[in-house]
């Protein structure tokens, strides 16, 4: 309507199209260390202040801005420091790759003795893109030492802006056989890591007064049970990573923190590789189960991961995005 009237004012405007390349460069960055203004007032900005949107379009229409692909900056990660358990490989190592790309520092914590042999490749990768990827092995159940690692990462690198938690175990046993040590330990590992991995960050976040965003790997297995599979344990403890999730956002939404899942279906990593060769033919049985007829790649989680961790999801909060080919659909 507005863009209407302003044509209709000035016979001579010509809408410029500037879309070179150079274009999405010249636009500064949002600095990440700035706490992002919740106030009505911050329609149409990047945390910042970069006015975006309709907005810019308006600015644009006055002539006072040329027109930017401003879209890409607010995936931007430039400069933010994030954390990425279970990282070592599998779809952790895909996602940290993703927030390098996107401009971050990575810090994956693993209790892997050594990441994978990817790791390397993928460090020298970022690093040619001016990124640091940098390898932690710790246990993410123990809450001590997790906290002691972010307050260290926090003091270098003046915060922490993100997290995503990926570490997790995978066990079956039949639910009425169910060891205690072992339920204790899944519950141990796939909540509470994740529990003190984001305690840990969000700890960070509030001392350096920045905003941030926490996405937690749970899975469609929280949400629904895997035909056949004995998975008790592992299904009750991403059910709690989809709660603890809500109840975190809720409480630290205040603080301009966000708090999200992504929820990946069925993947092929180490994981479920394992069970595959327990069980010949389920791999065939996951895909056929699926309305795409396959199991996700590694990197189709790249995306959902760089979008939760940056200003283009700012209103995300407490939310569980779900990457699973529509496999619990029907
Ligand atoms: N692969 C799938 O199909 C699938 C589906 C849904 C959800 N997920 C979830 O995605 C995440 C990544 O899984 P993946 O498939 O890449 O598995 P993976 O086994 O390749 O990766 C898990 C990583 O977590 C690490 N880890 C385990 N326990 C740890 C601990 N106590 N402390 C620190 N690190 C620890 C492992 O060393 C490993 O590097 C997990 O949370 C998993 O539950 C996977």
């Amino acid at each position: 309507m507005i863009l209407t009237r302003a044509f209709r004012n000035n016979r001579s405007f010509k809408p410029t199209r500037t879309f070179k390349s150079s274009a999405v460069l010249k636009t500064p960055i949002p600095s990440p260390f700035t706490h992002a203004p919740s106030a009505p007032n911050a329609k149409g900005r990047l945390p910042g202040g970069r006015v975006i949107g309709n907005e810019a379009a308006l600015q644009h229409a006055q002539g006072k801005r040329e027109a930017t692909r401003d879209i890409f900056n607010e995936f931007s990660l430039e400069g933010k420091c994030t954390v990425v358990s279970g990282g070592a490989g599998g779809l952790g190592l895909e996602i940290a790759q993703s927030l390098c790309e996107a401009g971050a520092n990575v810090h994956v914590f693993d209790m892997a003795a050594s990441p994978n042999t990817t790791f390397k490749a993928v460090q020298d990768y970022v690093s040619a893109l001016g990124s640091r990827l940098i390898y932690h092995q710790i246990d993410v159940s123990d809450q001590k030492a997790v906290f002691a690692l972010c307050d260290k990462i926090g003091e270098e690198e003046g915060g922490i802006n993100g997290a995503v938690c990926a570490a997790a175990i995978l066990e079956t046993y039949d639910c009425s056989d169910y060891p205690s040590e072992a339920f204790e330990r899944i519950m141990r590992i796939n909540a509470g890591g994740v529990l003190y991995t984001s305690q840990g960050v969000a700890r960070q976040m509030k001392k350096y007064k920045q905003t941030g965003s926490i996405a937690m790997i749970a899975s469609m297995s929280g949400s629904i049970t895997n035909r056949d599979q004995h998975w008790v344990g592992y299904n009750s403890a991403k059910s709690a990573v989809l709660q603890m999730a809500r109840s975190m956002a809720a409480e630290l939404g205040p603080d301009d923190i966000r708090v999200n899942c992504i929820s990946p279906g069925h993947f092929s990593t180490n994981m479920t590789e394992a069970v595959f060769a327990q069980n010949p033919g389920l791999k065939e049985k996951w895909e056929s189960g699926s309305p795409m007829q396959r199991l996700g790649i590694h990197h189709e989680l790249r995306g959902a991961a760089v979008w939760l961790l940056s200003s283009a999801s700012s209103f995300v909060q407490g939310s569980d995005v779900k990457v699973s080919g529509g496999y619990e659909t029907w």
